[in-house]
């Protein structure tokens, strides 16, 4: 066979193109390169994280008044709400899950082979935990053994909380059972950590708190979450976590965000949110059509209208909004979860709620 040959030359195709290797790059690409390559040498995104997230660590302990070493940091909560299933579940295991509620709370058991009880909380009363759901809780707790309990609060979908007091009960009568808290939005009920879970982290070994940043601290991009328990329990979660688990830039965007100065403006921006909210939910009263869950203590409302199919009517205009028609605990009830925007948004967003009313 004919060697395949360029231009007629006696070179070879093969020797063409070695021979097209040896050309550099035009002057204008190699300092473009040069400088490519001097920008990365010179950012601290060539070395690898710091794995123990340490000084992230030393501002968070500060922000919740707690050691260093009832820390763990990771990729998001999510990153932990993942792990605490491989860590603690058997297949066929049984874990309680108070709905309705983030999803990923129910399906991380799932994945791991465990069964996943739902603890129905009732629409007709705002989906509020009080004694009565206690007192259910217990004989639930009795008959089924699970192994963890979850909940959330103030809870996604419904901005309720759940009384510190009932924490406090349940995690000191069920010492066998982990108690996971999911705060991912504390910030907005408070930023005190009196008022949070992780003030009844001296008293009970079984308590496990999850903080995120993505929410008040708007970081959902940076990926930065932290689980909250005590020494013992930290260090087994830390060994379950890949060994660079967090980014530098994350690393540093969430020490950037527990600053004084930023701190002021998460509550400067969640007391506007407040605003929002009164502002909000009043127009929404005066709409006779609409079901309401009160008394939010985050940047959402749990809304569903009480003939239509309110995430259509928003879709076909224009809104898209958490759809929770289908979630454990509410199916087929309607339910949309719409959250708290910019004054002129909300406007619009009120402007059609009034008009599909
Ligand atoms: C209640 C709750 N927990 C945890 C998460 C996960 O947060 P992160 O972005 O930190 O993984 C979310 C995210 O929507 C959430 O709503």
């Amino acid at each position: 066979m004919k060697n395949p040959t360029l231009n007629n030359s006696s070179k070879t195709y093969l020797e063409e193109k070695r021979g097209s290797s040896k050309i550099s790059p035009s002057k204008e690409g190699k300092i473009r390169f040069d400088l490519a390559e001097g920008l990365w040498e010179k950012s601290d995104l060539a070395s690898l994280p710091d794995r123990t997230s340490s000084k992230l660590k030393d501002k968070l302990s500060n922000f919740l008044n707690l050691d260093s070493s009832n820390l763990s940091i990771h990729a998001g909560a999510d990153e932990i709400i993942e792990i605490i299933p491989r860590m603690y579940l058997d297949r066929d295991d049984r874990v309680i899950v108070i709905v309705p509620t983030f999803d990923r709370l129910l399906a991380t058991n799932k994945k791991v082979g465990a069964e996943v009880i739902n603890f129905e909380l009732s629409a007709t009363k705002n989906f509020r935990f009080e004694d009565e759901e206690y007192q259910n809780l217990e004989v639930a707790i009795k008959s089924k053994k699970p192994k963890i309990i979850w909940m959330c609060t103030p809870n996604n979908p419904t901005g309720q909380i759940i009384d510190l007091q009932f924490i406090d009960k349940i995690a000191g009568e069920s010492p066998d059972i982990l108690i996971v808290v999911d705060e991912a939005y504390q910030e907005y009920s408070s930023l005190n950590p009196k008022e949070s879970a992780v003030s009844l982290l001296s008293k009970h070994n079984n308590l496990l708190v999850i903080r995120s940043f993505s929410k008040a601290f708007a970081l959902a991009g940076a990926r930065v979450g932290c689980a909250i328990s005590n020494p013992e329990m930290i260090s087994k979660i830390e060994n379950f976590r890949t060994m660079f688990n967090v980014s530098t830039s994350a690393q540093r965007m969430g020490i950037k965000s527990l600053t004084q100065s930023k701190i002021n403006y998460v509550e400067d921006k969640i007391s506007k949110i407040h605003n929002q909210m009164i502002r909000f939910v009043s127009k929404i009263k005066s709409l006779s059509n609409y079901e309401l869950i009160e008394d939010s203590k985050t940047n959402f409302i749990f809304i569903r209208h009480k003939s239509k199919d309110l995430f259509e009517e928003l879709y076909k205009r224009g809104l898209a909004v958490s759809d929770w028609r289908f979630a454990p605990g509410v199916i087929g009830k309607g339910y949309v979860r719409i959250s708290i925007n910019t004054p002129s948004l909300n406007t619009k967003i009120l402007d059609i709620l009034e008009k599909i009313n």
